[in-house]
Formats: structure tokens, sequence, C-alpha cells
């Protein structure tokens, strides 16, 4: 009796155990997907889709045609490339995009590693057995920035306050020729938020607050980096971060280290619409191809697993045909295992994942996803689809490598006096007490301080060289504001230069003091900033300055307004310089008035306590 129901209760455990072990078995099951490199399959010549004389749609459907499950997966992956620790792993995964994260060049940063960088990298890419080119894509969100030697230009918030969709035009298609020299045709811009906050470290990334300037430029930009003469995509823009990142609310980041970035949007729908879809909507039409969805959370949910926002309204109803892109790491933080995440941003839209460090997870979690029925062959070949289009239609099945010669237009005197009309035309002109400005040429002397006065590092602002910027005059060519304000006087003029404003000129005030200060560099989520404002040291320059001089300009180099409502009152002169880049002489032109001031606040900045 005991025999027999031990015997019957150890039956049922292992009947238990098996079952269990089987579900295990399944549910982790990699269905290993052939890659098949058979020779039969990868040494056919004269294929269609290589032809350059068949329409882009013939060469989709024929190259798909001839596609495995695993070579397609590898199309919706995004790999920052310090990633890649074997190059082989570009042939070996099938990988279809890289990119290069903040800072994230070759070893030695100049325009030919670059170039030779990203040839490499291609080279693997047409070691696989359908050759399908990298997309390479990079954040030139103000010129090449991480590329030494390239023209910096204002930072979006400067374009903003110029209001000029002919220039930004223009400054966007400079840029797309600085990065398409190196080989690189993709550029993650520009950037559609419309920010709503000016606390938010990515305010400077943006056009500022008005969602008509912000679509208007957006799409001249837009307009710039695309197009091109040869029929091709010149360089393909990338409009971000859908949707509604300006609104995110301060203190709801689920970064610990960050306040606004990564945070919760709370406006109802139909402002949603109204201050940031419609930036979008103009992008969709003016034919933006590609889009990067953000990483805030609307109302509860990701944006990057909204299958309303990116299927229903981007797709369907904006009628959006392109691809849309993850943000870093965007995609893995919507549910708690990465495989969930994935299926559920994959179903809501999203058809390219910068992962951006793993690929083998991704590879394996897709395949089980497709195995389980998770993910549709559908899903993932409409997403394959979408990117292979743009692939044929930025060119970059017929375009030969980037070649050394083409290397001379970055940073070219061309590219740089568009910078410096860039500059000039993006200063606003804040406060001008008794025509303190502009300044003649000829004075006797004039003595200038502040941290930013001759330091190029806080002239252009984050996502410089480095990630978060830098501090100091390395790193970036160009011209600071201390360098222009003596390129711009007569020879007569004496220019004393002390960066705490330490002068001793004796009981002959200058004639004018000049005192750059503003904010350090920084980029998004570590530039979310509760009071952003001058600090003790730039305050103590310009008062030691103003007790040594006959009148005081202020110029503040910032990513946004500044609260200086207690001390404007004592200044002459007050100047939004914003964050000019690499050409300081695009300030000095307005100082000097070479040039009139014609820039207006992109965001609103309240400079008197009255
Ligand atoms: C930013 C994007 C950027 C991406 C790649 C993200 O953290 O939000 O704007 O394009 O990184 O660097
Ligand atoms: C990368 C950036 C990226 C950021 C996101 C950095 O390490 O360089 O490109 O936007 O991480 O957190």
């Amino acid at each position: 009796m005991k025999k027999a129901l031990i015997f019957k209760i150890s039956f049922i455990l292992l009947i238990i155990l098996v079952l269990g072990t089987a579900f295990f078995v399944f549910e982790n099951k990699n269905p290993a997907l052939p890659n098949d490199n058979s020779s039969e399959r990868c040494e056919q010549k004269d294929l269609p889709y290589l032809d350059s004389n068949l329409s882009t749609q013939d060469r989709v459907n024929d190259l798909m045609g001839r596609m495995t499950d695993w070579e397609k997966i590898g199309q919706m992956i995004l790999i920052e490339k310090n990633s890649i620790h074997d190059i082989n792993d570009i042939t070996r995964y099938n990988l279809g995009a890289l990119l290069s994260g903040g800072g994230a060049g070759p070893k030695q940063d100049t325009p030919l590693a670059w170039l030779q960088m990203i040839n490499n990298f291609q080279s693997a890419a047409q070691k696989t057995c359908l050759k399908i080119p990298l997309l390479y894509g990079i954040d030139a969100i103000h010129g090449a920035g991480n590329v030494i030697g390239a023209t910096i230009f204002p930072h979006f918030i400067g374009l903003g306050a110029t209001r000029d969709p002919d220039l930004v035009r223009r400054v966007a298609e400079a840029t797309a020729e600085e990065i398409a020299a190196t080989g690189i045709y993709w550029n993650y811009a520009p950037n559609l938020d419309v920010a709503k906050d000016i606390r938010w470290g990515k305010t400077y990334e943006t056009f500022g607050s008005d969602t008509e300037n912000v679509a208007q430029l957006g799409l001249a930009y837009l307009e710039g980096t695309q197009n091109s003469s040869n029929g091709y995509l010149k360089v393909l823009a990338n409009p971000k971060h859908f949707i509604g990142g300006g609104s995110m609310e301060y203190g709801t980041s689920r970064n610990k280290y960050f306040k606004i970035e990564e945070g919760n949007i709370n406006i109802d729908e139909e402002t949603l619409r109204q201050v940031h879809l419609v930036p979008f909507k103009e992008a969709v039409d003016g034919g933006a191809r590609a889009i990067m969805v953000g990483t805030a959370t609307w109302r509860g949910k990701m944006n990057s697993s909204n299958h309303y926002l990116l299927t229903d309204v981007l797709k369907k109803e904006l009628g959006f045909s392109g691809f849309i892109v993850s943000d870093w790491y965007g995609v893995y933080e919507v549910a708690p295992s990465k495989y969930e995440s994935l299926v559920l941003a994959i179903n809501a839209g999203v058809d390219m994942v910068m992962s951006p460090f793993e690929y083998k997870d991704f590879m394996s979690n897709m395949q089980k996803a497709l195995f389980r029925g998770d993910i549709t062959k559908e899903r993932i070949d409409d997403a394959v689809r979408r990117i292979l289009t743009v692939k044929f239609e930025t060119g970059l099945f017929d375009r030969p490598q980037a070649e050394p010669e083409g290397l001379s237009v970055i940073g070219s005197d061309e590219h740089r006096d568009l910078a410096r009309e860039a500059v000039r035309k993006s200063q606003v002109l804040l406060k001008n007490t008794n025509s303190a400005l502009p300044l003649s040429v000829s004075l006797d002397k004039i003595i200038v301080a502040g941290a930013a006065a001759n330091n190029l590092g806080r002239q252009a602002g984050g996502w410089t060289t480095e990630w978060q910027g830098i501090d100091g005059n390395y790193g970036i060519s160009g011209t600071t504001i201390l360098e222009a304000i003596k390129n711009a006087v007569s020879k007569n003029t004496e220019v004393q230069f002390n960066e705490k404003g330490n002068f001793s000129v004796g009981n002959n005030l200058a004639d004018v003091g000049i005192v750059v200060v503003g904010e350090k560099p920084y980029a998004e989520g570590w530039g979310d900033n509760p009071n952003p404002k001058l600090s003790p040291e730039d305050l103590s320059a310009i008062e030691k300055t103003k007790a040594k001089s006959k009148k005081i300009i202020v110029v503040i180099i910032s990513g946004r307004p500044l609260d200086i409502s207690s001390y404007s009152e004592n200044w002459d002169g007050i100047v939004a310089s914003w964050l000019p880049g690499s050409e300081g002489e695009g300030i000095t032109d307005v100082l000097f008035g070479l040039y009139p001031f014609t820039g207006t606040l992109p965001v609103s900045w309240n400079i008197s306590s009255n």
C-alpha cells in the first residue's frame, strides 16, 4: 500500500519533470536558422538587385526573395561600432547597420582614419553572401562634430534663432557633405523635438519651443541633407525623437542620474498632436525615410512599444513608408526581459533596433520570436523591406567606397564661411542700453574676460569631439571669440585678456569690457538642470571687468536661457550667443557692426526681474 503510493507520487513527479523539461527546452529553443553560405547561392553573378537600372521596388523584391530569415534579422539591428570586437562578426551575423556614438571615432581621430574605418566595415559587409552594404549612422547634429577638423555649426537652438530655412538648408547640406566624405550617409538629425522645459539637457538640440519654427526649419534641414542631383539621397536624414520628448516632466526620469531625459509625458492627445506631431507630419510629407523613436513614456507606455503611435499614427495615418529606428537601448526598457521588450517593440512598429551593444542576443531572441510566432514573418518582412528600400534610395548598393580626395570638404573655407554666417544670424541682442552695441573697431582699449572667451570647447557645447563635449582648446579647429575680437579691431586697439577679470588698467578705464560666460558643455541626461544660471566665477569676472571699463557687454554662451534676472540691470549690453561652434568671428561680425543683429529668441527668456 505504502509502496504503491510512493510509486504513484514518484511517477507523477517524473511526468512533471519530463513535461517541465520539455516545456523549458521548447521555451528556450533557438532553432538555428540556416545561414546558407553555399557557393551555389553566394557566387552567383549579375543578380538583378545589383543592377542600378532597375527600379528600387524591383531590386527590393529580388533581394528579399533571396534572403534567409537569418539574413533578414541581421538587417534589423543597429550596433555601436565600439561593440564590434571582431570585425568578422559583421560578416558572420550579417549585421545591417552600425553607428558611431558620441565621441566614438577611430583611434587616431583624423578624417582619413574615419574614411578608412568606415571602408573597412563596409568591406566586411561585402564579404557576406548577398553583399548588402551597411548603413552607417552618426550624430552630426551641428556639423560632423565627432571628426576633428570638421566645421562646427551652431547647435540647433541657435539655428532656431535665425528663423531662416534657406540658411538651415545650406547648413544641413554642408554637414551632409562633410560626413559623406568619410563614407557616412546617415545623419541622426534633424531633431524635431519642441522644447517646452528649458531645464531639459536636450533643449539646445532643438530649434526651440515654437512648433511652427521647428517644423519649418526641420523640413529645411531634412531637404538640405537629402537633396542630391544624382537621383540618390545625398545623405539620409533622421528626424527624431518621435514623439513628445520636449514635454517630459521634470523629476520623472527612469534613470536615477537624470531629471527629465527618459521621463514621462502627461499631455493629452490633442496637445501631443498640436505641439509635437506637426513637425513630424511636415517631415514625412517632405520625404523623411528614417525616423527615430525616443525613450520617453507617454501616459504610462514607452513610445518604443506604443503600437498606436508608431503604427497607427506614424505609419498609417501620416503614411510614413520609411523605417523606424529605436533610440539607444530604448527598446530594452519596455518590459522586464529583453525578449519580451523586443517582441513588444517590433510588434509596435520598430523596424530597426539601436541595440546598441549586443547583437548575439538580438539574433537569438529574434529567431526565438519568429519560431514561436511571437513576431510574424510578415512583420519581419515589412521591417526589412522598409530598411532595404531606404538602403537602395541612398545609393548605398551603387556607390563606390569613399576616396581620400573627397576629404578636402571637411572644414573647408566655404563651409567655415557658411558657419560664420549662421553664427552671426543666430545672435540675439537681449539688451542694449544707450546703444552700447555695436562697438567701434577703432577703440583705444578693450578688456576681455570670462571662461568662455577663449575656449572652443565651450563655444561648441556637447556632441563635439566627445559625447558630453570638451572644455578647452583642443580637438576642435576654429576661432575663439577672443581671437575673433583681436582680428576684428584696428591695429591701434589694445586688447587685454584675463579670464577672471583681473585687470590693472590704472586710472584709465577701458572703453569697453566684454565678458564671455555661460554653461560648461553637456549633453542629454547630464545636462538636465533644475536652475540654469551663471556660476559665481562668471559673475565675479563680470563684476571685476565692469569696474575697469566704461561699459560692459556680457556675451552668454549657453544651450538655453540662463537666469540673469537679478543682475542684468547692471549690464549695458547682453547677447545670447547660444552654442555657436567653431566660428567665433560670427559673433564679432555683429558686436562690431559689420552686420546687424537679426536673431530672435527661439525660446522665451525673461532677463529682468520686473
Ligand atoms: C540620443 C539620440 C542619438 C543616439 C545615438 C541617444 O542617446 O537620444 O539623439 O541619436 O543616442 O547617439
Ligand atoms: C554614446 C552616445 C549615446 C549615449 C546614450 C553614449 O555613451 O556615446 O552616443 O547617445 O551614450 O546614453
